[in-house]
């Protein structure tokens, strides 16, 4: 079998000289058995044409973000949602800006907007050495990579502007690698079946009101997404999220922490392993009630009475055999590492992973996280900022070695 066959890459190519090395990219890229979807920048079309791009890859090429060659579809998220890696060749400086600020003007940064943060999202630049040095690109360029895009760094050489340096797209076998390598994680998961918690729940309170956290799922899905491309089979119990569900994952969507309980029980005795990701609200209303609630007349204030949900996870630790694995999170403001060995211990974890929510770039809705490993003997592992997807490979390797 090809060692891409199958897989789904979403290429982007926007407007520099170099957008013509783009055709032989998916010609590579579709003998290794990937389905390519080119998406051109309008400026790419100055420099190579859609029908070359058709061809190569057998698939619709688009440009425009109204297009919809499928009406029952919406091109850009369809794209996005659907690819198992999204490639940007040749990436300009203006794609890079426009990338790290969110700006999506066209179809290209439309679908780049659109990509799922659990998607493998590679960068290889093109440009004249001046543009690659200046502060602007640099910071972009960084942001980028802070947020977990991989950049396959440009070349030294001749660039058609004739200047000598830095610029020049990285040669195609070396993009090719390095979506091979994104694309082929050894499956050292083979065999597992984790069961993977992740989002917020929602308490009713009554028809129309309810409680709930900050959750976004965007640390769960990342965990869930890792944990297929190695091989594993995954279980996603999911509270409210704002993440697309991720390929390959049986996802179970469910609203209230007791739901969340009673899917998880069920699938507990078919699981090698655990990760709590989820945020689950520790308590509830003590009655959900089956009409909305009304103001009263002349009420000064209004009470509302909590009773506490079962700690799922802990009850999972009490039922499950010895040889399944289980990790928890611990969402911690203070007193950090002295809280999460607590629960470690409580819910019968074999590691905690423990992120200090009120920290920049750290717990929830953020693309990154800052977490610190605990383990039962007392080790502990403290991590820099990492995009989640980063964040979910550590906790996989953690995981294999417990
Ligand atoms: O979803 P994101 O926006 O990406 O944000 C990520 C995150 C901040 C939600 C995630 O990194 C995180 O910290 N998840 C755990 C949140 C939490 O509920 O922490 P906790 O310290 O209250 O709970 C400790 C552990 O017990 C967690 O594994 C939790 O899933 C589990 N728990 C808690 C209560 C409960 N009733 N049942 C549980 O299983």
């Amino acid at each position: 079998m090809a060692v891409l066959e199958g897989k789904r890459v979403l290429l982007g190519v926007s407007g520099s000289i170099s957008a013509y090395k783009a055709a032989d990219l998916v010609s590579q890229l579709g003998k290794l058995g990937a389905v390519v979807h080119v998406v051109l920048t309008q400026n790419a079309t100055q420099f190579v044409g859609v029908s070359t791009f058709r061809a190569l890859s057998r698939n619709a090429v688009l440009t425009d973000t109204f297009e919809e060659p499928d009406t029952q579809r919406i091109a850009h998220i369809d794209l996005a949602q659907s690819a198992d890696l999204v490639l940007v060749a040749p990436a300009t400086a203006n794609i890079l800006a426009k990338m790290a600020h969110g700006i999506a003007d066209d179809m290209l940064t439309t679908c780049l907007l659109a990509t799922p943060s659990s998607t493998p999202l590679l960068v290889a630049p093109a440009m004249n050495t001046q543009m690659w040095h200046h502060p602007a690109t640099v910071d972009n360029v960084a942001t980028l990579t802070a947020r977990g895009i991989q950049l396959v760094p440009p070349g030294s050489g001749l660039l058609a502007c004739q200047d000598v340096g830095e610029g020049k797209l990285a040669d195609i076998a070396d993009i090719v690698a390095a979506v091979t390598q994104a694309l082929t994680v050894s499956q050292t998961l083979e065999g597992q079946h984790l069961l993977i918690t992740a989002g917020a729940t929602r308490e009713p309170l009554d028809p129309v009101r309810f409680l709930t956290n900050r959750s976004s799922g965007k640390m769960g899905y990342a965990l869930a997404s890792e944990a297929v491309r190695r091989g594993a089979r995954v279980t996603l119990v999911s509270g409210v999220s704002t993440q697309p569900p991720p390929n390959g994952v049986h996802l179970i969507p469910v609203e209230t922490a007791q739901e969340m309980l009673q899917v998880c029980l069920n699938t507990l005795p078919n699981v090698t392993g655990i990760i709590a990701a989820a945020a689950v609200a520790d308590y509830r209303p003590a009655e959900a009630m089956p009409h909305k609630i009304k103001k009263q007349e002349g009420e000064s204030d209004f009470t509302l009475r909590l009773t506490p949900n079962t700690d799922i996870i802990a009850e999972l630790g009490r039922k499950k055999s010895d040889n399944v694995k289980s990790i928890g999170f611990a969402a911690e403001t203070q007193n950090l590492l002295q809280n999460a060995t607590t629960k470690l211990e409580r819910k019968n974890l074999d590691m905690i992973v423990v992120n200090d929510v009120l920290q920049e770039g750290a717990g929830f809705e953020v693309d990154t996280n800052i977490v610190t490993f605990a383990w039962r003997d007392g080790r502990t592992l403290a991590l820099p900022k990492l995009s989640k997807a980063e964040v979910s490979k550590r906790i996989l390797d953690a995981f294999e070695s417990l």
